[in-house]
């Protein structure tokens, strides 16, 4: 079996992610993560992995400036058109692990399921932390471990999500302080092979560099 690699996946799906992503997870769950983290209300901040814009669109009417980056082009043609009437958003094409950016730029970073498909998740969130000025924070929400090995095939994911004692370990190694990884107000409810939908539990993870 040959695994699609997330680019080509997202490529095939970009034009029906909005309606894809709606099923797997809410604007309740966005918007309760972005509550948590609590950016301050004339913050620049980044959406890493940032897709058609789910994000983007809630940190944008909250935030001085937003820029977006992912790694998929086609995604962000999609997010383009979704941000329209956001002139404070700025995507750019770009790697999760090497941001085009300079070091301590960001009041906050926001990465809603993207580390899962970060091919090093500790390498990822060292990078996020990074371009964070001292004080600002890193606000992560992805998938708890779990045992859906068809999302591997299915949806290109990496990593069958994250145990949450690695999450703050790497956030600490990254520089960060504060850190709590609890529980999101929402599940992922992908459908698997079966048709049936088995709800996957997601975390919320803060940090704030030191
Ligand atoms: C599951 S989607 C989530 C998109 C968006 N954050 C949302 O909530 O709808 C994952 C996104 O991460 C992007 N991505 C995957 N690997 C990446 C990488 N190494 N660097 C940057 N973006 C990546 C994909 O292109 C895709 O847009």
């Amino acid at each position: 079996m040959t695994l699609p690699t997330s680019n080509a996946y997202f490529a095939r799906v970009a034009e029906q992610w909005d309606e894809l992503r709606s099923g797997y997870f809410t604007e309740q769950v966005r918007d309760a993560a972005i509550a948590k983290a609590n950016f301050p209300a004339n913050a620049i901040v980044a959406d890493i992995g940032a897709g058609t814009g789910f994000v983007a669109a809630g940190l944008a009417p909250r935030a001085a400036r937003v820029l977006g980056f992912d790694a998929s082009a086609e995604m962000l043609v999609v997010a383009q058109r979704n941000l329209a009437a956001f002139p404070n958003v700025e995507l750019r094409e770009a790697p999760g692990n090497r941001l085009p950016l300079p070091t301590a730029t960001l009041d906050g970073v926001f990465a809603n399921m993207y580390l899962h498909h970060a091919p090093d998740p500790a390498g990822a969130i060292t990078e996020m932390a990074r371009v964070l000025k001292p004080g600002g924070v890193l606000c992560l929400t992805d998938l708890d471990t779990h045992d859906h090995e068809w999302q591997r095939e299915q949806m290109a994911d990496l990593w069958l999500g994250f145990e949450r004692d690695d999450i703050r370990r790497w956030f600490t190694e990254a520089g960060l302080s504060a850190i709590d990884v609890d529980c999101a107000e929402g599940t992922c409810n992908a459908c698997g092979p079966e048709g049936t939908v088995e709800p996957l539990s997601i975390f919320v993870a803060l940090g704030r560099k030191v």
